[in-house]
């Protein structure tokens, strides 16, 4: 049975795609930053105690990441899921007022976290039958599809991300891993608010999709949940 290493698993999409590659059979170890407190988790463990374990981390403890990956060192991951972030714009636009504490901490979650979780688990990761590292990233981030502004901390943190996974993909392919960065849509979760057009289920049930299809032609680049290529 495949491994799975997920961050942010507790809400949202990152709970989603637990639930979806429990479903699958698949072994996943899920990463929250407060598994007390993670009752929908909780829930999906307690029914499912021989493949899914919670595993506390706040991915901006890089000592933790370290410490975790200790923990899983005997483990192999067949997918490691970056999929943890937060969304710190408190205004579309904050030209003159911007927050650059905030804007710091986001960047630290954001792009250098997948990084350093990257650097922890590559041993793991390096050693299973998959060999695929997948950053969740946004169309935000995309600077060829940016006409709108705004959103400083958050775009700007998805751009680096995806200039990461860009370089990953090179440094990788000699260990045979795959990388991609993957937008999610506009999803029905506590970022995307109630608004958004497309549920958690089916964004996760088609970046599932490429992910599954994802071949070494395709490492390093930019996908929506349904396939498409998007521009950098
Ligand atoms: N929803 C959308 O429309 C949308 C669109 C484009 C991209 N995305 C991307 O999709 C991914 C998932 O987003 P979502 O919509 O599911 O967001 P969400 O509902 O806000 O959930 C965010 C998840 O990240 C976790 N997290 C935040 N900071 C963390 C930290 N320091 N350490 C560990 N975990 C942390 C949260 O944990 P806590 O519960 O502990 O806070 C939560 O599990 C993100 O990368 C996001 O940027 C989402």
């Amino acid at each position: 049975m495949p491994n799975l290493l997920i961050t942010g698993a507790n809400r949202g999409i990152g709970l989603e795609f637990v639930r979806q590659y429990i479903e699958l059979g698949w072994r996943v170890f899920a990463c929250c930053r407060n598994p007390d407190q993670a009752t929908l988790l909780k829930q999906i463990a307690s029914m499912h105690a021989n493949s899914l374990s919670l595993h506390e981390l706040d991915v901006s403890d890089f000592e933790q990441i370290d410490r975790l990956s200790t923990k899983l060192a005997n483990q192999n991951i067949d997918l490691l899921l970056n999929n943890a972030a937060v969304f710190l714009d408190t205004h579309a636009n904050s030209l003159g007022r911007t927050d650059y504490e905030a804007w710091m901490y986001c960047l630290r979650v954001n792009s250098m976290a997948p990084l350093k979780m990257t650097e922890a688990f590559v041993n793991q990761v390096r050693r299973s039958t998959q060999k695929k590292i997948i950053n969740i990233t946004s169309k935000m981030g995309s600077i060829a599809d940016n006409s709108s502004g705004g959103y400083y901390l958050y775009r700007s943190s998805k751009t680096a991300l995806n200039m990461v996974t860009r370089n990953l993909s090179i440094d990788l392919t000699p260990h045979g891993i795959m990388t991609a960065t993957l937008h999610p849509g506009w999803v029905q979760t506590d970022m995307g608010g109630p608004d958004a057009p497309i549920t958690a289920e089916s964004s996760v049930a088609g970046m599932r999709r490429v992910i599954t299809q994802l071949t070494p032609a395709d490492s390093g680049k930019f996908y929506a949940y349904n396939g498409k290529e998007i521009a950098w």
